[in-house]
């Protein structure tokens, strides 16, 4: 019988014999994947693991700092590293969804490979490819979806990086990757985070992306994501984000008119992120949300809710 234990004690004992003590450089993204993987490689090699975490200034409020702090907590080898210039610099004037997706997956690999340069003498690479990742990539190198969106975590690194590869998730699901979570003592608010895209806010901020539009969607997003929380919704939803629309709209405010941009929110429920629905909030729990948005955010001055289910539409907009 499969139990998380059982795995995490069998998968520690196969990476010890697998790495002995040769350096594996991995990196951390606040997901539940990777953070499950570096836990078990953590207690197979100890310090010889080195965590890099990047923060590419598009991760929600606050995120970077909570998550490294909780990663240090853990006892975890991990370096924190500020790219944010870098991912804005490249993202500067680009507004077609896979071109902004191209130049984050681009600017990533340069700053993790400058990172993993800096570590004498490491031998592999670890990843927290999930088995459902496998079979996804399959597909979309293969198949018609090709071009719908190119995620990017699965694969790419250059090929001067003549490291090896470890996975040692590859063969679980994600519910089965929650339990090894859990049995190693991840916390709860790494465990039952909902997904978030590798490219974060950038693939929410419709057309291009500036530091300006990425404050103010932090901060949309924050009121959201909290009020979810404080009402108990968060865990009954599968996803959950709010979106930056590059539309203005009029508004009043006082006696003034303004004229300033709108904020639409999303929220599903899913299995497996391929078919997804909306989901039904409570009315008065949008109306406070909405409410909170206008009043605290400078530049926002309507919220829209998101009622399209997957397919036709996606659940990100971009
Ligand atoms: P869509 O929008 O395709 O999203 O319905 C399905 C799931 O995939 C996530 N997503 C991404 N994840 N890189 C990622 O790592 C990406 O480029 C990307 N695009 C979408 C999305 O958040 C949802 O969970």
């Amino acid at each position: 019988d499969w139990t998380p234990f059982a795995f995490a004690e069998e998968s520690i004992d196969a990476l010890k014999e697998q790495l002995k003590d040769d350096k594996v450089v991995l990196g951390l993204s606040g997901g539940v994947d990777s953070s499950v993987a570096a836990l078990l490689l953590h207690q197979a090699v100890g310090k010889n693991l080195h965590c890099i975490f990047v923060d590419n200034g598009l991760l929600r409020k606050d995120e970077f700092a909570s998550v490294l702090s909780s990663y240090k907590d853990l006892g975890l080898n991990v370096k924190g590293v500020d790219a944010k210039q870098r991912f804005y610099d490249a993202l500067a004037g680009l507004s077609d969804p896979e071109l902004k997706r191209k130049a984050i997956g681009r600017v990533f690999i340069e700053v993790f490979d400058d990172e993993a340069h800096q570590i004498s003498d490491v031998k592999w690479l670890a990843q927290g490819t999930i088995y459902p990742d496998v079979i996804e990539s399959v597909s979309v190198n293969g198949g018609p979806s090709a071009t719908i969106k190119s995620h990017h975590n699965v694969g790419g690194l250059p090929d001067y990086m003549k490291l090896k590869i470890v996975e040692p998730l590859k063969s679980l699901f994600k519910d089965e990757v929650r339990r090894v979570g859990k049995a190693l003592g991840l916390p709860d608010d790494i465990l039952g985070r909902h997904p978030f895209p590798g490219p974060g806010l950038a693939i929410r901020i419709l057309g291009d992306v500036t530091p300006e539009k990425v404050d103010i969607l932090q901060q949309a997003d924050y009121i959201y994501v909290k009020n979810l929380k404080d009402s108990g919704w968060y865990d009954k939803v599968w996803q959950a984000g709010a979106i930056y629309l590059p539309i203005q709209s009029v508004g009043v405010m006082g006696d003034e008119r303004t004229y300033e941009n709108v904020v639409a929110l999303r929220a599903v429920s899913s299995v497996d992120g391929m078919t997804a629905d909306w989901s039904h909030l409570p009315y008065d729990l949008l109306a406070k949300i909405s409410n909170e948005i206008i009043n605290n955010i400078k530049g926002i001055n309507r919220v829209v809710y998101d009622i399209s289910s997957k397919p036709p539409a996606t659940i990100e907009w971009e």
